[in-house]
């Protein structure tokens, strides 16, 4: 028997199990299809035979259109920090949403929203809001050419900056996906996440041409994989040393400390990238940074650069973001943190238990399964040389269980988790790594050891 015909085999009896959990999803999904091209609607939750359909989320649990109960660790790809339906937050949509949700002129909330992450992050001196976080990588990177007048970006390899064209490039394909054009790569320059010295050349190289480097605070979309030896700091320096501006994309990590990683590693961007877990779970983005860079923006600037939207903080996305805010207090993300830990911990010695070379990766509350018996701290490691049919197994099995986590293998804690929770996704990966070990054995045999 093939590799492929054995994956097929073991797959079958996992789907089945799936199949027969979650008729309805399939049925709706199914349905779907006459509307939505094979009725997915965000890539990213795609994966196969077909995702479940989720009819509610309460704290830390979602239940699908057939009542299955998850425990969600997916958070919705890390955004839900503080669980589905946080009372504070829900108070707070519930007292806005009836004196407006939209209108052409800005809430007074929104100011209390800026002043409380320019608080939070003191590199940003000055900010401004969008509704996701590949807007606001837009708006900074504009920031940074308009300040600089320089066009050129630098970016590491794998790091994921959302879905503008240029941004799109090596994030995990070999080759970029269709619908870009040639030109989303002019301008853009890639060099290996965690390698100074290739980040050091580059810079120097393309100093008269570099507006930014831009860098994610931790790698999330190539596996939550954290900078390494100060690397962050050491981007700063070798930028500033060269008039090239820093960005740092926080879309993912903010979540790990008040400051995000810039707290953590003592870095100071000029501009600072906010998505995801700054929403209260509504839709949102952020950037900002340094005044003399944001004043570009500045409608009383001599040339501003263009920024709109319309629905740049919307009432009831402010309401749910500053109610948001004020519940993920340092207090609570410490507690957090400390829960990733003990899962990376728990997840770590099954592993060792079990002798599979498969490894944890991440930062407090955010952690990843690699399954690969490299080292990994750069893209090419974590997408390449990982197994992929174990990992689909893996996620579709603990699915299976009542574990909800991304397809990517990620774990993301929020705060309605406790100690139970994580035992739970331990036990839960116990068992499923125990049942696999025989096909790992057969078909991966390099994860044995
Ligand atoms: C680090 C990072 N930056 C930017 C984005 C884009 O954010 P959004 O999906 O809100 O557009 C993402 C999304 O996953 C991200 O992980």
């Amino acid at each position: 028997m093939t590799k492929k015909e054995r994956v097929a085999e073991y797959s079958r009896k996992i789907e089945d199990i799936y199949l027969q959990q979650t008729s309805k999803s399939r049925e709706i999904i199914e349905d779907a299809k006459r509307f939505v091209p094979d009725g997915d609607m965000r890539i990213s939750i795609w994966f196969e035979p077909y995702p479940a359909v989720m009819a509610k989320g309460d704290g830390c649990h979602l239940y699908d259109e057939d009542g299955n109960d998850y425990l969600d660790f997916s958070n919705n790809w890390t955004s839900m920090v503080l669980g589905n339906n946080n009372p504070r937050v829900v108070e707070a949509i519930c007292k806005q949403a009836p004196m407006g949700s939209a209108m052409a002129a800005p809430p007074k909330r929104a100011y209390e929203w800026a002043q409380i992450l320019c608080e939070r992050i003191p590199s940003m001196e000055r900010v401004r809001f969008c509704t996701s976080g590949t807007e606001a990588v837009m708006f900074a990177i504009r920031a940074a050419r308009a300040f600089t007048g320089k066009d050129k970006i630098l970016k590491m390899e794998g790091n994921y900056h959302g879905s503008y064209d240029p941004m799109e490039m090596t994030v995990g394909w070999r080759r970029l996906p269709p619908g870009l054009p040639k030109s989303a790569e002019l301008d853009m320059l890639v060099v290996p996440f965690n390698d100074k010295i290739a980040a050091e050349k580059m810079i120097k190289e393309n100093k008269d041409e570099l507006a930014a480097v831009i860098v994610e605070g931790v790698m999330g979309a190539a596996g939550m994989i954290p900078p390494e030896d100060d690397y962050l700091k050491f981007l700063e320096e070798t930028a500033h040393a060269n008039d090239v501006l820093l960005i740092l994309d926080e879309v993912i990590s903010f979540r790990l400390s008040t400051g995000g990683t810039q707290e953590i590693y003592g870095v100071k961007p000029d501009l600072t990238v906010l998505g995801k877990a700054i929403g209260g779970g509504l839709p949102s983005g952020a950037f900002g940074g340094r005044k003399e860079v944001m004043a570009v923006y500045s409608p009383r600037h001599k040339h501003p650069a263009h920024h709109a939207g319309t629905f740049v903080a919307t009432p009831i996305a402010v309401a749910a973001s500053v109610a948001g805010l004020k519940e993920l207090t340092a207090e609570a993300i410490d507690r957090i943190n400390g829960l990733g830990w003990s899962l990376a911990k728990g997840l770590q010695s099954v592993l060792d238990e079990l002798k599979i070379k498969a490894q944890i990766k991440g930062y407090g509350s955010l952690q990843q399964i690699h399954f690969s018996p490299e080292p990994i701290s750069t893209a090419s490691t974590a997408f390449f040389t990982i197994d992929r049919d174990i990992l689909r197994l893996f996620h579709l099995s603990l699915m299976n269980k009542g574990i909800f986590i991304p397809n990517r293998g990620f774990f993301a804690v929020s705060t309605p988790m406790g100690e139970a929770e994580i035992n739970r996704a331990v036990e839960a990966s116990a068992e499923t790594l125990t049942e696999l070990k025989p096909l790992i054995e057969e078909i991966a045999p390099q994860l044995i050891g």
